[in-house]
């Protein structure tokens, strides 16, 4: 899939959990296009690794080793972006975790450590950013998922944090858009070599097949894909745009839970 054309120069971008996956391909978009980067993950290594990528695109970027979880280091990762690169423009909010566990056989610590990463983490994110948005103009992207409106075996944790996740974008969305500032979801389907579909269905197994099948485009999604959805949302074509959860799937969640929550039940137990 190619690259649109969107310009983004002079605008800066934070993506948290932008240093792999659907995440950096989204980063790598706004590079691209222009924009001066900041990335955080828990992992230096992957977020020096991510640097050098944005760099590598003609971006200034910079990184942060943090946790979403950990509010004090978030506050202290915003007040830094903000003293190097002045206001956020693009907020991108996609750290997350996931693996298959069925709900009478996970710990309670499992299931809340995707709570804490995904919807917690979100809203910390969100909440200590907010100081340093532009105002107006921002644009928040809030990564979600299929699981947040269609129950799938293996994904209480995932389902209920994406939900709630959701909810969060629309309750900002009212509560922000008076200052201007625009917050959204994008929800991407089944997009190919990323850690979600890795975990959720190996590479040539059956279940990959059945999620293709599945999907009415016929071919998984590529983070490019996702890149131009998102620098489409954050711009100002689509100014009115606020408070919508935005599929990215190829029409994948169009069949429902029907179609849709079997295949993935059947997928994840033919893997397990
Ligand atoms: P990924 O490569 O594992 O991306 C997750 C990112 O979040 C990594 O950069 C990871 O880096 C970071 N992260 C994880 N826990 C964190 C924490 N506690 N604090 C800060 N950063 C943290 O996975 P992906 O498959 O591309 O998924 C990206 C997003 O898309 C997620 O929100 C996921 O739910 C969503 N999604 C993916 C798919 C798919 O097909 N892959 C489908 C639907 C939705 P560190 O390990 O360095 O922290
Ligand atoms: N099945 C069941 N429980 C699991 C599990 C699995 N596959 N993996 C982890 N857990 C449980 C652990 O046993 C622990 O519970 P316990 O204390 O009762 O034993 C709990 O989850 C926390 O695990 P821990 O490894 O301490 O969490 P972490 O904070 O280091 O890592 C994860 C978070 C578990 C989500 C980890 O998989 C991760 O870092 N994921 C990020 C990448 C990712 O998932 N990408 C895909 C995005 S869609």
């Amino acid at each position: 899939m190619s690259q649109c054309q969107f310009d983004y120069r002079n605008r800066v971008v934070f993506v948290a959990g932008g240093t792999s996956g659907i995440n950096l391909g989204i980063a790598t978009g706004f590079a691209k296009a222009g924009a001066t980067l900041a990335v955080m993950s828990r992992s230096q290594q992957k977020v020096d690794t991510a640097v050098d990528v944005l760099k590598g695109q003609g971006s200034h970027a910079i990184g942060f080793a943090a946790d979403v979880r950990d509010v004090d280091s978030l506050k202290e990762v915003f007040e830094q972006v903000f003293q190097e690169l002045g206001p956020i423009d693009v907020l991108v909010s996609g750290a997350a975790g996931n693996f298959p566990a069925a709900a009478n056989e996970m710990s309670a610590n499992a299931f809340k450590v995707v709570i804490d990463i995904d919807l917690l983490g979100t809203f910390n994110v969100l909440r200590y950013s907010y100081k340093y948005l532009r105002k107006p103009g921002a644009s928040i992207i809030n990564i979600s998922a299929p699981q947040a409106f269609v129950p799938m075996e293996m994904q209480s944790h995932v389902c209920a944090a994406k939900a709630g996740v959701d909810m969060i974008t629309r309750t900002t969305a009212m509560e922000w858009g008076p200052e201007g500032i625009r917050v959204n979801s994008l929800v991407p389907g089944p997009i190919e070599g990323t850690e979600g579909m890795k975990r959720l269905t190996p590479p040539g197994s059956t279940g990959r097949q059945i999620v293709i099948n599945s999907v009415p485009m016929k071919r998984q999604g590529t983070v490019e894909d996702m890149a131009n959805a998102a620098m489409f949302v954050a711009s100002d074509a689509a100014s009115y745009i606020n408070g919508a959860v935005i599929p990215v799937d190829g029409g994948w969640g169009l069949g429902g839970a029907g179609q849709l929550g079997q295949g993935l039940a059947d997928m994840v137990k033919s893997e397990k």
